[in-house]
């Protein structure tokens, strides 16, 4: 979905950084990566916001900074196996209280767009549910959210940054005017030092050196299979990724983010590695019953189950000191499910994939988008395409809407109550393949799967025109051998 909305802040944002990249790009590089743009210096806040990122004393359990959930090699995503194999990171004051959600990349998120609503569609704002209104907004939360770094309050946080020497003084450099009388003022200047780091380090969060950007620039040849990939990716009857994650580039900034950060509800199934949506959620580490259970929001009484995660109409809300946030959508029924669209830049580093982490491979990810509807649950789906040839290819692999024991689940988009089924998109290609392709099954065969998964992995940042031999892929971008059709 392309909307129009307000993109005021983002297009500000887009502007500043697409002049110092033009600007360097005439400058010559200094640093190792040729290819890339050499970076402004950073200002005094944005220096102070990269050591406030990484410094674990700031947390109630001192084992724990935005960079534990945000790990650079991989995106700034979380690493499961830090997390004892969850889809969801750990916080809390112990580190052992699950959170709700996978953790996002934080790159190329500097240039999200204000939340805005216009007819009904949501687009922009941050967390995947848009609930902060800016990335400073965003950034002061983590630091008191229960499950993750667990300050009871600013005033808490404050007494960190002061018994922790080397942030403080980079703290001070950039804040000197700060009496820290007003812990709210120290955590909102905390919160803008941390997005100026997430802004301004454009080597880190908006290198935009993948193998792709250097094949927009004339510098390196995709192979065959990338360009089938990518032209199976815009292709609006075969994966019409494009339509939703853009592979041009948009107002936003000057080269393709692979977003356009829209909302849309896309029928992810249940993912039972997530302590909240278990019966009687119990803390994974010490099977006592889970601390955070956000209240329910819009779950009928006969729904299959309590706990659903529905994005944007709840169950988190804003938070009531975020001036700027967006209005609280429980009433927004259409919307419940909907998530926001993430940027598909460097997907091959960030497993597991979608906001509930249901996939842990982008090609079960991919595979999930074209037989979505197909290789479903009978009770939803009547007339499954039988397997075989001309027919479903998938049929093996099972459904994958599953109930707590691993068999069928009694519904198909079992992560959501079963009256808001209308709200996923059932009406865009790659969805619906059998309506769509005129009964003839899923829109792309198994190796269009493949080819199009090593497009993706071509969007992984690090790529050097000059020494393509040392572009290090993670192993599921290596080409996969598909089951013949
Ligand atoms: C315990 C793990 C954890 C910690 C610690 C953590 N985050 Fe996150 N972060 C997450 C998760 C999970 C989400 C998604 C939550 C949601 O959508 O509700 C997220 C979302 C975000 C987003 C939203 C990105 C977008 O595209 O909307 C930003 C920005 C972010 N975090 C930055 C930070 C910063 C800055 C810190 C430190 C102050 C931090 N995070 C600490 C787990 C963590
Ligand atoms: C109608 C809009 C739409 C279309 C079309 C679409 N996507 Fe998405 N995509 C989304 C949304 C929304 C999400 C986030 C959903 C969530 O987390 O629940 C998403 C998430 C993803 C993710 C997970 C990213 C992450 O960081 O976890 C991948 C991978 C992905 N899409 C790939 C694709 C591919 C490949 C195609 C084409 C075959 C495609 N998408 C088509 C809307 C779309």
């Amino acid at each position: 979905m392309v909307s129009n909305n307000n993109k005021t802040r983002g297009y500000a944002l887009g502007l500043v950084l697409v002049a110092s990249v033009t600007l360097s790009a005439c400058g010559g590089g200094s640093s190792e990566t040729p290819s890339a743009p050499s970076v402004q210096a950073m200002s005094d806040a944005a220096v102070a916001g990269e050591a406030l990122f990484n410094d674990q004393s700031l947390s109630a359990s001192g084992q724990q900074s935005c960079a534990t959930c945000h790990v650079k090699s991989r995106a700034f995503t979380a690493d499961p196996a830090v997390d004892k194999g969850l889809p969801v990171p750990l916080g809390g004051v112990n580190m052992d209280e699950p959170g709700f959600r996978n953790a996002p990349s934080l790159m190329y998120a500097a240039f999200t767009p204000a939340f805005s609503l216009a007819d009904g569609a949501a687009s922009g704002g941050f967390f995947r549910d848009g609930r902060a209104s800016t990335l400073a907004a965003q950034a002061i939360q983590p630091f008191v959210i229960p499950f993750e770094m667990a300050n009871a309050d600013a005033a808490e946080v404050v007494s960190r940054l002061k018994n922790s020497p080397d942030t403080l003084r980079l703290y001070m450099k950039a804040f000197a005017t700060d009496s820290f009388s007003d812990p709210n003022q120290t955590l909102t200047n905390m919160g803008a030092a941390i997005a100026a780091y997430e802004t301004e380090d454009v080597e880190e969060f908006e290198p935009f050196t993948s193998k792709f950007d250097a094949y927009v620039d004339g510098k390196v040849k995709l192979s065959d299979r990338e360009l089938n990939g990518l032209a199976l990716f815009n292709n609006p009857g075969k994966g019409n990724c494009t339509s939703c994650h853009p592979s041009v580039h948009q107002e936003f900034s000057s080269r393709a983010l692979f977003t356009d950060f829209s909302y849309d509800n896309i029928g992810i199934p249940r993912n039972w590695n997530i302590p909240a949506n278990a019966a009687n959620p119990t803390n994974p580490i010490n099977g006592t019953p889970l601390k955070y259970m956000p209240a329910a929001v819009n779950v009928p009484n006969d729904a299959e189950y309590t706990y659903y995660d529905m994005g944007i109409c709840g169950p988190f809300v804003s938070d009531p000191q975020d001036a700027g946030a967006r209005p609280d959508l429980a009433r927004l029924i259409p919307s419940c499910g909907q998530f926001k669209v993430p940027t598909l830049r460097n997907i091959a580093l960030t497993a597991p994939y979608f906001h509930n982490g249901a996939f842990p491979e982008i090609h079960e990810a991919v595979e999930w988008y074209i037989t979505r509807d197909i290789n479903n649950n009978t009770g939803n789906n009547p007339t499954p395409v039988p397997a075989g040839p001309g027919g479903n290819p998938y049929q093996a692999v099972g459904t994958f809407f599953t109930a707590a024991d691993g068999t069928p689940d009694l519904y198909q988009y079992n992560d959501l109550p079963v009256i808001y089924d209308a709200n996923v998109n059932a009406g865009e290609v790659p969805y619906t393949a059998p309506a769509i392709a005129g009964g003839n099954g899923p829109t792309m065969t198994a190796q269009e799967i493949d080819d199009l998964v090593l497009f993706l992995c071509t969007l992984t940042d690090g790529f050097d025109p000059n020494n393509p031999s040392a572009y290090n892929v993670p192993a599921q971008c290596q080409p996969i051998s598909s089951p013949s059709l």
